[in-house]
């Protein structure tokens, strides 16, 4: 059996581990597997057993997280409707399912550039890893090698590049924030290109800063003795010019990331982008975009397979990665759950939020018939 196949006894294994110990009737048995390992947090061991989907670990990370860091992490911008929409346009999607259907192997492998992952789910870029959790972004490369997952570091990384790359057991993205000195960036790139970095994903939503309230009220500013090595300067704010230049000279895969207008998706593949990840930055830049999941189709229907289509915005379900595949995303991105396993259990808690993902993913596979994650159609969606 191939590594990537799944069979229904690993992903009883997997939900029992998932839970820590508890008995769990399945399939007429029941099974008793041993406490998980604690992870220490500050000293003190954390118990991740009670934690059972992701909605538990943003709980218990608002109980880890100063107020200023969980405002930073939770919030959005202005009126955060397009964080509520990210959610409410998941929830408003039915599924149809199909039955009867051999789901005794399940295959969730997809290849992107030239790169099998184990299943679709990335770790999104978000910043400042350290102010969540001691160990940083090493914790979070830690917590992806071992949930066999690609980790998208940030330029706004508190930890190098090259610390990062020693502790990673899986490959490695980098996400840029072009700044305005024009040969930093150009190094910046071939930094994370030298160190093996895979692919580049550049955020191009955000020429200025958005309306981020709840993170004013709470003046949130990086705590004394972190610092963000690449951020430094200021941010270039790059038109189709600068990035013509950027692919000009980039020699892996260059994403844009941030896209939610079919008329970019046809810029982007114009000028030579690799992929795109569609994205409204998880609400925190332009409120009263419309949710990731409703723009999708559009994207995809006007892309039409040229490059592949990545998106973010409001997964914490496995079912909503079924969905985002359906509507024909080829993977997704996961940010503010990451960010919250990592305050509650560092690496463990990284690796838990990603575990707890894929294993709800296999279900809903199982559970509407889909053994392969090319036969995840549009027909899954009831219309
Ligand atoms: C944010 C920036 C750093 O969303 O991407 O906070």
């Amino acid at each position: 059996m191939s590594k990537n196949k799944t069979t229904r006894r690993d992903l009883l294994k997997t939900i029992t581990a998932l839970t820590g110990g508890a008995m769990i009737p399945f399939g007429g048995q029941s099974q008793i597997v041993g406490q998980n390992k604690l992870p220490i947090i500050n000293g003190d061991p954390v118990d991740l057993s009670d934690i059972i989907n992701l909605f538990d670990f943003e709980k218990m990370a608002e109980g880890k997280m100063t107020k200023m860091v969980y405002e930073y992490v939770a919030s959005g911008a202005a009126d955060e409707f397009t964080v509520r929409w990210n959610r409410q346009a998941f929830d408003a999607l039915k599924i149809n399912p199909s039955v009867l259907n051999d789901v005794s192997k399940l295959d969730t492998a997809v290849t992107l550039f030239g790169h099998k992952l184990a299943y679709p789910i990335l770790i999104a870029p978000t910043a400042f890893h350290k102010i969540m959790h001691p160990e940083g972004e090493l914790a979070t490369a830690k917590g992806a090698g071992k949930a066999k997952a690609i980790y998208v570091v940030s330029s706004f990384t508190t930890t190098a590049l090259e610390e990062i790359k020693k502790v990673a057991t899986e490959p490695l993205w980098f996400q840029l924030y072009a700044r305005d000195d024009k040969e930093f960036t150009k190094n910046l790139v071939q930094k994370a290109e030298t160190l093996g970095c895979r692919a580049l994903c550049i955020t191009v939503d955000t020429p200025v800063a958005g309306a981020r309230d709840r993170q004013a009220r709470v003046k949130f500013k990086l705590p004394e003795g972190i610092n963000a090595p690449y951020r430094v300067g200021e941010s270039l704010s790059i038109t189709w010019k600068e990035m013509e230049w950027l692919i000009s000279f980039a020699k892996i895969p260059v994403l844009l990331k941030g896209i939610l207008n079919p008329d970019d998706a046809e810029k982007a593949i114009k000028i030579g982008a690799s992929g795109i990840i569609v994205s409204n930055h998880s609400g925190r830049n332009l409120d009263t975009v419309p949710a990731t999941i409703e723009v999708l189709p559009r994207i995809v229907e006007r892309v039409n397979k040229r490059i592949p289509i990545l998106m973010d915005g409001g997964i914490r379900r496995g079912t909503d990665v079924l969905k985002a595949i359906a509507f024909g995303a080829n993977a997704v991105l996961v940010g503010k759950p990451i960010c919250f396993g990592l305050a509650s259990g560092g690496a463990e808690g990284v690796t838990k939020t990603l575990e707890i993902l894929r294993a709800e993913f296999e279900m809903a596979m199982a559970l509407t018939g889909r053994a392969n994650i090319a036969s995840i159609d549009q027909s899954l969606i009831w219309k």
